[in-house]
This record gives C-alpha cells, sequence and structure tokens, in this order.
C-alpha cells in the first residue's frame, strides 16, 4: 500500500502535521504554509460527503482544490450518510490525494446534532458502517491510499479505553487523538496524558496504526517533548501556526517586518487570483499571524484592516514597505 503515514514514522522524532481548520487551510492558505516552513503532511477543511454527493457539488467541492506542490495532502470528510462516504471516497482516489481522513472529532453542536463528527464517539456502529464504506469507495476505485480517523478523547468524559479501543479495532492506518472531550470543547488544556494512554492502547490492540497527538501546541520543540513523553508517532498543530508561522521549522526563525509584509503581500495576491474576488473580508484573519511581535504592529495592523478589496489591501501593504 502507498501508505504515507508509515512513510512518515520515525524512529527518533515525530513528524509534523498541519491541523484541518475549516476557513483557514484552504489551498491558499497551505501554499503559504509550505513557503514560510513546511510541515510533513497536511489536511484539508473538513469536506461534507453529504453536501458532496447532492447538487451542491461544485460549492462543496471547491475545498479540495490543491496544488501538486500541497502533497502530500489528506482529504477529510464527515457526514451522515455510509453510502454518500463510499461515494465521495471513490472519486478522491481519483484526485490523487495521499489519504482519507474522516473527522470523528468536531464538537460543533448543529454537527453533533445530526449525529455526525464527534456525535459518533456515542454511535460506534454508525463509526465502523461510515469506516468500512469509505475503506469499500476506496477499493471500489482500486486505490491503496491510507484511511484514518481524527477524533477526541471521549464525549462527555474521557474514554480512551472504550472509544479509542474501538477504533484500534477498524483496522485504520493512523488516529489522530485530540486531547479534549467534545463536552471539553476548546476551553480547557489539551490532556497529553489521556494521549498517552492511546498510544499504550495502539501498542497492545494495533500496533500497525500511527497515532498523532493533537492540542494546544505551541512552538516544534514542544511537540518534539510531548511526543517524547507521549509516545506518538506524530505531532499535528493548528492554532500554534498563527502565534508562530515558523512553527515547523527545525531551526529557530524570526523574520524582520519587511519581510513579514512580503508574505502577507504574496498571501493577498495568491488568494485574489485562486478566489477572485471572493472571501476578501475572512481573509483578514491572517494579518495578525504576519504582522506581530514588532514596534508598531497594532498601528499597521488597524490600518491594513480598513481594507476594502484585494487591491486596497495590497497597495496599503506597498505603502508600508
Ligand atoms: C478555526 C478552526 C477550524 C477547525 N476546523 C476543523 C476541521 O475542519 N476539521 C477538524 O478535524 N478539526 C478542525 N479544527 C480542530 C483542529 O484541527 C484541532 O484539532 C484543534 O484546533 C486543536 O489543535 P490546536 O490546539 O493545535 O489548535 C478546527 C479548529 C479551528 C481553530
Amino acid at each position: 500500500m502507498n501508505n504515507i503515514w508509515q512513510k512518515l514514522k520515525k524512529e527518533n522524532e515525530p513528524f509534523f502535521v498541519l491541523a484541518p481548520m475549516e476557513d483557514v487551510t484552504d489551498t491558499v492558505f497551505r501554499q503559504m504554509v509550505i513557503k514560510l516552513s513546511p510541515p510533513d503532511l497536511m489536511v484539508t477543511e473538513f469536506v461534507n460527503a453529504d453536501g458532496y454527493c447532492s447538487p451542491g457539488r461544485e460549492a462543496v467541492g471547491r475545498r479540495l482544490r490543491y496544488t501538486k506542490k500541497e502533497q502530500p495532502l489528506i482529504a477529510q470528510i464527515w457526514g451522515l450518510n455510509p453510502v454518500n462516504y463510499r461515494q465521495m471516497a471513490k472519486d478522491l482516489v481519483g484526485m490523487g490525494f495521499a489519504g482519507i481522513d474522516i473527522n470523528m472529532g468536531c464538537p460543533v453542536k448543529d454537527v453533533v446534532k445530526k449525529g455526525a463528527c464527534s456525535a459518533m464517539i456515542l454511535n460506534h456502529e454508525l463509526a465502523a458502517l461510515v469506516i468500512s464504506e469509505t475503506r469499500a469507495g476506496i477499493l471500489d476505485a482500486g486505490g491503496d491510499i491510507p484511511l484514518s480517523v481524527k477524533t477526541r478523547i471521549g464525549y462527555n468524559e474521557p474514554d480512551v479505553t472504550s472509544w479509542i479501543g474501538f477504533l484500534l479495532k477498524q483496522n485504520l492506518d493512523a488516529i489522530t487523538v485530540h486531547g479534549r472531550t467534545r463536552k471539553q470543547m476548546s476551553k480547557v488544556p489539551a490532556d497529553w496524558q489521556e494521549i498517552a494512554r492511546a498510544v499504550k492502547l495502539r501498542d497492545k490492540l494495533s500496533p500497525q496504526t500511527v497515532i498523532v497527538g493533537n492540542g494546544d501546541v505551541m512552538s516544534r520543540a514542544q511537540g518534539e517533548s510531548l511526543a517524547k513523553m507521549s509516545g506518538v508517532d506524530g505531532v499535528m498543530v493548528g492554532r500554534g501556526i498563527f502565534h508562530d508561522p515558523f512553527i515547523f521549522s527545525k531551526t529557530a526563525k524570526k523574520a524582520d517586518l519587511k519581510l513579514m509584509l512580503k508574505y502577507l503581500k504574496q498571501h493577498i495576491e495568491l488568494h485574489q487570483k485562486t478566489w477572485g474576488g471572493e472571501k476578501f473580508e475572512p481573509l483578514k484573519k491572517f494579518i495578525k499571524m504576519y504582522i506581530s511581535g514588532f514596534a508598531g504592529s497594532s498601528e499597521i495592523r488597524a490600518k491594513l484592516f480598513a481594507a476594502k478589496s484585494h487591491v486596497d489591501l495590497i497597495k496599503m501593504i506597498d505603502n508600508i514597505v
């Protein structure tokens, strides 16, 4: 099998993955992360399989847009209907993704109410069906890409033995464990002791399954030390990239304001080229990632925030440099 998870596994150090983040990790953001400090692996935003298998396919499918340089790239999917998982998995193989990941961790009320994502922690029957149908879809397409799940340590309470134990019996290639329960949302620190328990269970039940730990990693060094403590094979970083855009780099990096403005400009230009004039306002949330920690940062950000379009923002940046 063409198993990217096994390829990334290293003896003495963890591999690093950029976390899937809705409205953040689109093709533009991923291309910028590669420029700044490339991780070993990236994942798309979650893409709804039921929406993909409906007349709304075109809009939903935009989240699957990628360029070759973003590889290895995993497509993350979620939804309710196992038949749609199968259909979508078949297409994803054809699109060239390095693997498929199923979201069983999103805690958002509307999603959970439907029975999707983290609700599957309480519905093992549906979880098993979704996994087997997705696998069937990969096989339908004649594909040999790996299948993984991203989830949490439990629903109301940590429940690694039963929930992660169940997942470890599903013959998955990898499991990403976010060290919080569904109930905890993002309100308490991630519990890496529970992640370490998941690793011990893996060693007993399914040694070939790769375990990735996730939650609150704000630097590469911290990720490495948490990996050492917990025994995970890989570390997934989400919000930490906003704290330090060079987080995946092995050598400490700190660029000057001029260079960060140049990167910001490249981000805006690439965004405009990729999405046209759309999605401009949400783009502003990335400004802080580039313009932070310099004298006068907050004044510069306030100025840039007033921009009304891509062109406007690019002009403003040019005037600062
Ligand atoms: C804005 C945002 C969007 C997210 N979207 C997704 C998603 O689409 N799929 C997913 O599995 N997790 C999603 N997450 C959860 C992250 O992947 C990650 O599990 C969580 O942020 C904890 O990791 P961190 O502390 O490194 O950020 C999202 C998180 C954030 C902050």
